[in-house]
C-alpha cells in the first residue's frame, strides 16, 4: 500500500510516493505542482557543496523552497568530507529542510570527474568518511541516494548499504542501474528487494516507474518503503494523483484533460515568474512544453510556436488562446 505514512527517523511523511531530484526540472515551481497533485516528498535539484561553502548565489538559488513544499529534502554532492559537513551546517541553519540527501548516484561527467556522485561508489572509504562527517555535523536526518555500482562488474549495494546504515544514514534511495549504464538497460528492481532485506532503515525504490501501475508493482515486488518517480513526472504531475486513485481502487484513474494540461502549464509559468526573470522562465519552460501539449492533434506545431515564441507574454497569450479553444469544445 503506497498511500500510507512513511517515517524517516522522526519525520512523518504522509504518503510514500516521492518526486525524484532532477537537475534542470525539479525547481520550486515544479515541486509545488507535484506536491499539490499528491507527491509525499520532494527534493531539490542537486547542489554543489563547494558552491554552498563559497556562498555562491547560484547555489543558494537552488536551495530556496516554500512551506507548501514540505516535507522537502535538499540534495547535495561533493567529494570532500569537511566541505560536505560545512555545507550541511549552512543548509541546516539557513534553510531548515526536513532531510539532507547525499548524492552518491549522479553519473554525469562534470560530477564524477570531480570524484563526486557515483564516482564515490568506487571509493567506499571516502564515501564512508563523507557520510560520517555530514551525519555528525547536523541534527537534520541525512539520507543517501545511490546507484547500484560503478559498472556491472562492481555492484556494491550490499557494501554501501552496510556503510551507510552504520554511519547513521536515515534512509536509502536506490536507482538500480550502474553509473556506466547511464539510462541504458532496465533498472534491476531485484536489487531494491535485496537492499530492503539487508537494512532496517527505510528503502526508497527508484527507476523506470513509467505508469501508476508500475509504482504499485515496484512496491509489491520489492517491499520498499516508498517509491520515487523521476522522468515519468516531468510535465505530468498528475501521476501522483493517479497512483492514489489506483491505490484506493477507484475505477481506473483519470488522465488530465487537454484543458487541465494547458492550465497546469500556465500555473507553472505563473509560479516560475515569481522567482525568475522571463528569460530564465523561457529557458526552463521550453523543456516542458512538449509534455503539456502532448495529445493535441497539432501538438508539434503548437510546441514549435511555444518554443520559438519571442516573449513570455506571447507564450502566455498562445496558451490562453489554446485553453479557450479546448474549453469551447468542452462547452
Ligand atoms: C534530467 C534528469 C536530471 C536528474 N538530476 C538528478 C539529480 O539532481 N540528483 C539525483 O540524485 N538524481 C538525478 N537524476 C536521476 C533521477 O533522480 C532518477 O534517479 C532517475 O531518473 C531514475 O528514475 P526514473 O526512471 O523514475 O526517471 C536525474 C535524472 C534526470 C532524467
Amino acid at each position: 500500500m503506497l498511500y500510507y505514512t512513511v517515517k524517516i527517523t522522526n519525520l512523518e511523511i504522509n504518503n510514500s510516493v516521492f518526486l525524484a531530484p532532477m537537475s534542470g526540472y525539479t525547481d520550486s515551481s515544479f515541486r509545488q505542482l507535484c506536491k499539490k497533485m499528491g507527491a509525499g516528498m520532494v527534493y531539490t535539484e542537486f547542489v554543489s557543496s563547494e558552491g554552498i561553502v563559497r556562498e555562491s548565489e547560484k547555489s543558494f538559488n537552488y536551495l530556496k523552497f516554500c512551506t507548501a513544499e514540505r516535507p522537502i529534502g535538499i540534495q547535495m554532492f561533493g567529494h570532500n568530507p569537511q566541505v560536505m559537513a560545512d555545507a550541511a551546517v549552512i543548509i541546516e541553519e539557513r534553510y531548515k529542510p526536513d532531510l539532507i540527501d547525499l548524492n552518491f548516484g549522479c553519473s554525469v561527467r562534470k560530477v564524477v570527474s570531480k570524484n563526486a556522485g557515483a564516482a564515490l561508489l568506487k571509493d567506499l572509504p571516502l564515501l564512508e568518511s563523507i557520510t560520517k562527517s555530514v551525519v555528525h555535523a547536523v541534527q537534520t536526518p541525512v539520507t543517501a541516494k545511490i546507484r547500484a555500482g560503478w559498472n556491472q562488474q562492481s555492484i556494491v549495494v550490499q557494501n554501501v548499504a552496510e556503510i551507510l546504515q552504520n554511519a547513521g544514514i536515515a534512509g536509502i534511495t536506490l536507482h538500480p542501474r550502474t553509473a556506466s549504464d547511464g539510462f541504458r538497460n532496465k533498472a534491476n528492481w531485484t536489487l531494491i528487494a535485496e537492499l530492503k532485506k539487508m537494512v532496517s532503515i527505510p528503502v526508497i525504490g527508484n527507476g523506470d516507474i513509467r505508469t501508476p501501475e508500475d509504482a504499485l508493482r515496484m512496491e509489491k515486488i520489492t517491499g520498499c518503503d516508498a517509491v520515487m518517480i523521476g522522468r515519468a513526472a516531468i510535465g505530468n504531475p498528475w501521476i501522483f494523483r493517479q497512483i492514489g486513485q489506483l491505490q484506493r481502487g477507484e475505477q481506473g484513474y483519470t488522465g488530465p484533460t487537454l484543458a487541465e494540461k494547458v492550465a497546469m502549464c500556465l500555473s507553472q509559468i505563473r509560479l516560475e515568474r515569481q522567482f525568475s526573470d522571463d528569460d530564465h522562465v523561457n529557458r526552463i519552460m521550453k523543456k516542458f512544453y512538449r509534455y503539456y501539449v502532448h495529445g493535441f492533434p497539432n501538438a508539434a506545431e503548437i510546441r514549435n510556436r511555444l518554443v520559438n515564441s519571442k516573449s513570455l507574454d506571447q507564450t502566455v497569450e498562445t496558451l490562453q488562446n489554446l485553453l479557450e479553444s479546448v474549453r469551447e469544445k468542452v462547452d
